[in-house]
């Protein structure tokens, strides 16, 4: 056991698929162009892991990288979440096929599903561990195979997903750390995207399968509109209770499901664009995988220093959504 502190990032990784996957690509799959998916989503291109690689391999690899930056080895580590809607399988948990690959002791593991809010909630759940002095280090992964539940013929979600993981180690720390979270989850508009078939209500049949109800389906226009309320909403019941102002903000690290949800959302912030770290460009919308590795980049590229204040922000499918507001330790 270890004293009672507030819980930081100490230590962060990513990986993303070498495949590349253009949008003149797609153009010869589906009936789609360029033209309208760069301006209806704002994604240029996104990753595609290879056949051999599931969300776990991914997991691992962000996991290392993490573990690496904290100067830890998977000994320090007491506790694994992953946030995942992909797994490898139903069970055992993606985390408890990570645990083992990483060779980390015989720690708790397990997975967490709400979709594209993953990572903030596996951050959430992380931190009272910490903050408590139950656990000292706690690996948060992200990890998504989007496209082995997308339906490469239906040209309305085809074109949005990507593959990817990010991860992160969580310790006390003297200063700064995760100042505030907010969660929240409204399963009346569950309907709005959803992988229908598979669980116990629809288990998989030949007539499941023909119907391709192992796929996501979802009601992009309806979520659009709840999308630009909710990602407002979480950002400001997690800054709110802190007092702080737009101008306070570094960087807000929003979920990247479309540029043109987070250019609304961010004037409804009343935040500058500056403030918004965007690269759904390169990777598509990777569900909980997409906050984590914006967060990489961004601290990657020296945007975010000792003592700013970022805030992520999500919302998905659930619906769920959740917002942290975090001064940066390091
Ligand atoms: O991760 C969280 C969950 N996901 C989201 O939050 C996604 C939220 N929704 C969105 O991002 C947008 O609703 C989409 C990008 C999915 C769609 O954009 P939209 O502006 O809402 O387009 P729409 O669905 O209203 O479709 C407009 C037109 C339709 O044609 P008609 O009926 O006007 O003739 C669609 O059939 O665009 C057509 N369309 C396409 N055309 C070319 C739909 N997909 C495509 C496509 N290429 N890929």
């Amino acid at each position: 056991m270890c004293q009672s502190k507030k819980a930081g990032i100490i230590g962060l990784g990513m990986y993303l698929p070498e495949n590349v996957l253009t949008n003149a690509e797609l153009e010869k799959m589906v009936d789609t162009t360029d033209e309208w998916i760069v301006t209806r989503t704002g994604i240029k291109e996104r990753r595609i892991a290879s056949s051999d690689e599931a969300t776990s391999d991914m997991a691992v690899n962000a996991a290392k990288e993490a573990l690496k930056n904290a100067n830890l080895t998977p000994d320090d580590i007491d506790l694994i979440i992953v946030a995942t809607i992909t797994p490898d399988m139903f069970f055992p948990a993606t985390a408890c096929l990570v645990q083992a690959k990483l060779g980390a002791r015989t720690i708790p593991a397990f997975d967490i599903s709400v979709a594209c809010s993953g990572f903030i909630y596996g951050l959430t759940i992380a931190s009272q561990f910490i903050s408590l002095g139950t656990y000292k280090h706690a690996l948060v992964i992200a990890a998504e195979k989007l496209s082995s539940v997308t339906d490469w013929s239906d040209r309305a979600t085809c074109v949005l997903f990507g593959d990817g993981a990010g991860a992160a180690v969580l310790g006390p720390v003297d200063e700064g750390g995760i100042l505030s979270t907010f969660l929240g989850a409204d399963g009346n508009k569950g309907d709005l995207i959803k992988l229908p078939a598979g669980g116990s209500r629809i288990p998989a049949t030949k007539e499941s399968v023909d119907a391709r109800l192992h796929f996501i389906k979802m009601n992009g226009t309806e979520l659009f509109k709840v999308a630009v309320k909710i990602m407002a909403d979480a950002a400001l019941g997690a800054t709110n209770p802190l007092g702080l102002k737009a101008e306070d903000i570094k960087l807000v690290i929003p979920h990247q499901a479309n540029i043109r949800i987070l250019n609304a959302a961010a004037k409804r912030m009343g935040l500058r664009p500056d403030q918004i770290y965007l690269n759904i460009e390169k990777y598509g919308n990777m569900s909980a995988a997409s906050i984590a590795v914006a967060l990489v980049e961004a601290v990657n590229k020296g945007l975010i220093k000792k003592g700013d204040k970022i805030v992520l922000d999500a919302f998905g499918g659930g619906l769920t959504w959740g917002a942290m507001v975090i001064e940066w330790s390091k």
